[in-house]
């Protein structure tokens, strides 16, 4: 090789390298390499999170976009304007749907960990590969969920997912109703309960079943007649533990567990039951997600769950299962200890401000919820439910949802529940705000009665035998 030659094979390399280190430099900074396709989808992420509402609501990448901007801000009840920051002073606190928004603030301090960027390829097809419509990697870690809370036995059992448990509910009943019976099987709850299982109940008109109302309705019952039962525990709206009122050959129970995670209720043992249903919406509080869970101990009444399944939708959305995933292996990640302690401490501390507030009046009385050991937490804790379930105590108050509307207070009718309009249900799993104006309106509520001159003399009933003693001390 000659002289020139040489050295343009020298220079030839040297360019090369250069290139090679410029584009080593652009793809790889701070030990890491950077994004090519997936950088445009997380800017748009990170652009809309930082839109800040104020604090009092949120942006989406899905939201109302005007003149062609950002997404606009959806701001929580009682604040208004273009960035939430107006508040509506006179504004009526919203305590009724089961929006869980309190944990808002528990995934956005774990922002990083929990999001997820779904390829426009990802998983387009009917099926996972072995033929199912379940991830199997999503099953494994909701065994492992149940087994580090402690809160029901899987293993050996047969899971069905479903788009939230309202899908599982239906599917549950139908599973365990028998076919071509010569009478409908009856489906019966305690009173108060949840008022999906009637309308749900109803709606699907079946030959195979029929909603009859509250257990007690079964007065005249045969041995030959089918029941099954829904056991809410904790239960909406009282958070009561229940246990199944009716045992025999004859009777099933769907135990609906959706409320049974440490936010809300002490654990006091692992639940063992045939049908269990559980949901993403009330355990990470993604009520928007749609993702629920049965456990089913009975292998033909798990081919039945998921017969009904595949006809009616072909299973649970991919994408909804792989936010599943992700938001359960982050709660895995700690044994499920950051996500359950602020649960339970947010909860507990609004339903002690609650009982505060409310411990003065005379006219409103709350449902009463021993200290119970937990087998998670390792010790004895207070209560922490979900729903607040207020009673009229006032005589003339037979309509309780109307006086607290009166007060600016919107919560959920007992009638809403099969039970007395002497009651209200108010949500306390809502976003902080909410639970805030809640309380300020609660609070005027009780200072109106006890600006009241009837209040005193209450006071004085309640404490008759003191005041009395009081009377004979100043007189004698
Ligand atoms: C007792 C009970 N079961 C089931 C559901 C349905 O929840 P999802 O369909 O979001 O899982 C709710 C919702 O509030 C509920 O309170």
């Amino acid at each position: 090789m000659g002289k020139a030659q040489c050295s343009y094979v020298v220079i030839l390399a040297c360019s090369l390298l250069v290139n090679l280190l410029v584009v080593f430099k652009l793809l790889y900074t701070d030990g890491e390499w950077a994004l090519s396709w997936t950088k445009r989808a997380a800017e748009q992420a990170e652009q809309v999170a930082a839109i800040s509402c104020s604090g009092h609501g949120r942006a989406y990448l899905d939201g109302l976009v005007l003149d062609g901007k950002e997404p606009v801000c959806e701001c929580n009840s009682c604040y208004g304007g273009p960035d939430c920051s107006e508040f509506t002073t006179d504004c009526a606190a919203n305590a009724d749907s089961g929006n869980p928004y309190f944990l808002e603030p528990f995934w956005m301090q774990h922002a990083a960990k929990s999001a997820i960027l779904v390829a426009g390829w990802h998983r387009m097809g009917y099926t996972y590969p072995d033929d199912s419509f379940i991830s199997t990697q999503l099953e494994a870690s909701i065994h492992k969920l149940h087994a580090v809370v402690g809160n029901a036995v899987t293993e050996g059992k047969y899971f069905v997912f479903g788009a939230g448990s309202t899908q599982l509910l239906n599917a549950a009943v139908y599973a365990l109703a028998p076919e071509n019976s010569s009478s409908p099987a009856s489906v019966v709850a305690s009173i108060p309960y949840y008022k999906l299982y009637e309308t749900q109940t109803e709606l699907f008109r079946s030959l195979d079943y029929r909603f009859e109302g509250d257990v007690s309705s079964l007065k005249n019952i045969s041995d030959a007649d089918h029941v099954i039962e829904f056991v809410t525990s904790p239960n909406n709206p009282d958070g009561k533990l229940n246990k199944a009122v009716l045992h025999g050959p004859n009777f099933s129970a769907i135990y609906d567990r959706v409320y049974y995670w440490p936010h809300f209720t002490a654990i006091p043992t692992s639940a063992d039951y045939d049908l269990m249903i559980f949901s993403l919406s009330k355990l990470t509080g993604h009520a928007g997600s749609r993702f629920g869970w049965a456990v089913i101990k009975n292998e033909s009444v798990y081919q039945r769950m998921a017969e009904y399944m595949s006809t009616s939708s072909m299973g649970v959305s991919r994408d909804a299962q792989l936010r599943a995933l992700k938001l359960i292996d982050v709660v895995l990640e700690t044994g499920g200890r950051e996500i359950f302690e602020f649960g339970y401490n947010t909860m507990k501390d609004r339903w002690e401000k609650l009982t505060n507030t409310l411990s003065v009046s005379n006219r409103f009385s709350l449902q009463k919820i021993a200290p119970q050991y937990c087998t998670y937490f390792q010790k004895i804790r207070g209560p922490s439910p979900a729903y607040a379930w207020v009673k009229c105590e006032r005589e003339e108050d037979e309509d309780c949802y109307k006086v607290m509307e009166e007060a600016k207070v919107n919560g959920r009718s007992g009638s809403d529940f099969a039970a007395e309009t002497r009651y209200v249900r108010l949500s306390l799993i809502r976003s902080q705000d909410d639970f805030d104006v809640l309380i300020q309106r609660l609070s005027e509520l009780v200072l109106e009665e006890r600006q009241q001159p009837s209040y005193a003399n209450n006071v004085l009933d309640l404490n008759k035998p003191l005041v009395n003693t009081l009377r004979r001390g100043l007189l004698y």
